[in-house]
């Protein structure tokens, strides 16, 4: 039979090379850039330290004129494994050779074996994969809406969150986050959304009480505030909203995007936390810095998405899975996670040392390697200034608002690089502050 298209004129329109290995484009991979080029060409939304960095391996980063930092900062608690960890750099070259995508028209096998690992291992029965923090909570909230709506019926929308929590930027979870400098200016919101202070059990009982409770369809709240100043949430608060949810027919979406993988220590936070949650949401340490996020939840809640009703190009993305895949099979083994809580009591030990020599914390707190070093009177309002006195001594932290400082390192980062960036950090605190 005859082919369809003359392979000698396709081959004259599509060179084989076309198809195989792509043109050679003038693609300039080694253009040389500098980070003035950011302010020129980037939308302004970012103010990104002075230098670039160009390489990092385990916790150790390196910038353009090869300087190396510690890393106390993973991205955000993003790189839970350090940079370029060799087990996820051989699932993501394997899966380079493989396939990259095939759209949700189609389902891939690294997507349905990490599916299988997080049922495994939590009380959910059903994933919903996605490409980031705010898609997981923004899926998570449509859940609950639509979960009310079909089963309780037009009336119960409602959704109690806390002030200072953070849920990602899409207007639906920059509105249920409780921080007006992140959703002013881009209304109208989303209505229905109550906020009230976090770790006020009164306050959330009485929220249940308006409209006699009937209409709230979900609470959503981080174990531990970690934007929002690295609050831990107290167990009375979390196991009261738990209770009402439970009493009022609502959904508890435990946002566990920061805390979770391992973070502080178990696989997820609400694991040593006495409570389980309806909904579960998790991103950043979950691809370990290939990004993905995911809404975790049960057969009778999932019920209620039918084909169609919601979803992303990306979600399941194969490479993002087979990344997420081998970041999995690492963290979640005892070794790690007691690793997590051997860790945290050496940060403590040092920062608390630290602070018997320079008295600049007013209070230390956190779990695994997650870690709150909030400034005391003096120094109120410094966090920013620490951060920066940090990078030029070689350390890269984080801040969580104005007044805290906050360490989140890699989940296996090794005791000498500990001391190191202990020791850095104590001579960013001695050059920043000072007393005029
Ligand atoms: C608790 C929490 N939820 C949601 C998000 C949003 O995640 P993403 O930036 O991936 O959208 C963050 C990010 O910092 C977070 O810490």
């Amino acid at each position: 039979m005859k082919p369809p298209v003359d392979p000698a004129t396709a081959s004259a329109v599509i060179p084989a090379t076309a198809r195989r290995e792509g043109t050679s484009v003038s693609a300039p991979s080694t253009m040389p850039v500098t980070r003035a080029m950011f302010d020129r060409l980037m939308v302004p939304c970012y103010a990104p330290a002075s230098f670039v960095p160009v390489r990092g391996e385990g916790s150790r980063v390196w910038d353009q004129q090869g300087r190396m930092y510690i890393d106390f900062a993973s991205g955000v608690a993003v790189t839970a494994l350090g940079h370029c960890h060799p087990a996820m750099v051989r699932a993501l070259e394997e899966q380079a050779r493989t396939l990259w995508h095939v759209s949700n028209w189609f389902t891939n096998e690294p997507a349905l074996r990490l599916a299988q690992r997080l049922v495994d291992a939590t009380f959910a029965d059903r994933v919903f994969f996605c490409n980031s923090g705010a898609e997981a909570n923004e899926a998570a909230l449509k859940l609950a809406r639509r979960y009310a709506h079909d089963r309780h019926g037009e009336r119960k929308v409602r959704v109690i969150s806390t002030l200072n929590a953070f849920h990602g930027r899409t207007l639906f979870t920059v509105t249920a986050g409780g921080q007006a400098k992140y959703s002013s200016g881009f209304g109208p919101s989303p209505a229905g959304i109550t906020h009230i202070p976090y770790n006020d059990v009164g306050a959330l009982e009485a929220a249940f009480r308006e409209e006699g409770g009937d209409d709230v369809c979900a609470v959503i709240l981080e174990p531990m505030q970690g934007e929002g100043g690295m609050t831990p949430g107290t167990p009375a608060f979390l196991q009261a909203a738990r209770r009402l949810c439970t009493e009022h027919r609502a959904l508890l979406i435990l946002d566990e995007i920061q805390s979770g993988m391992g973070r502080t220590g178990a696989l997820f936070s609400y694991m040593q936390k006495g409570i389980v949650p309806d909904i579960l949401t998790s991103a950043k340490g979950l691809g370990g810095g290939f990004p993905i996020g995911a809404m975790l939840t049960t057969d009778e809640i999932a019920g209620v998405f039918s084909v169609g009703v919601h979803g992303t190009t990306y979600g399941g993305n194969p490479l993002a899975c087979a990344v997420a895949g081998a970041v999995f099979d690492l963290i979640n083994t005892t070794e790690v996670l007691d690793g997590v809580k051997a860790r945290h009591a050496l940060f403590m030990e040092g920062l608390k040392a630290i602070n018997a020599r320079r008295r600049v914390f007013r209070d230390l707190r956190g779990e695994g390697v997650w870690l709150g070093c909030e400034l005391d009177e003096p120094w109120r309002g410094k966090a920013f200034a620490v951060m920066q006195a940090a990078s030029d001594a070689g350390l890269l932290v984080l801040m969580a608002g104005p007044d805290v400082v906050r360490l989140a390192p890699s989940l296996v980062i090794s005791l000498d690089e500990i001391l190191e960036g202990l020791a850095r950090l104590e001579t960013a605190l001695n050059r920043v502050l000072v007393k005029d």
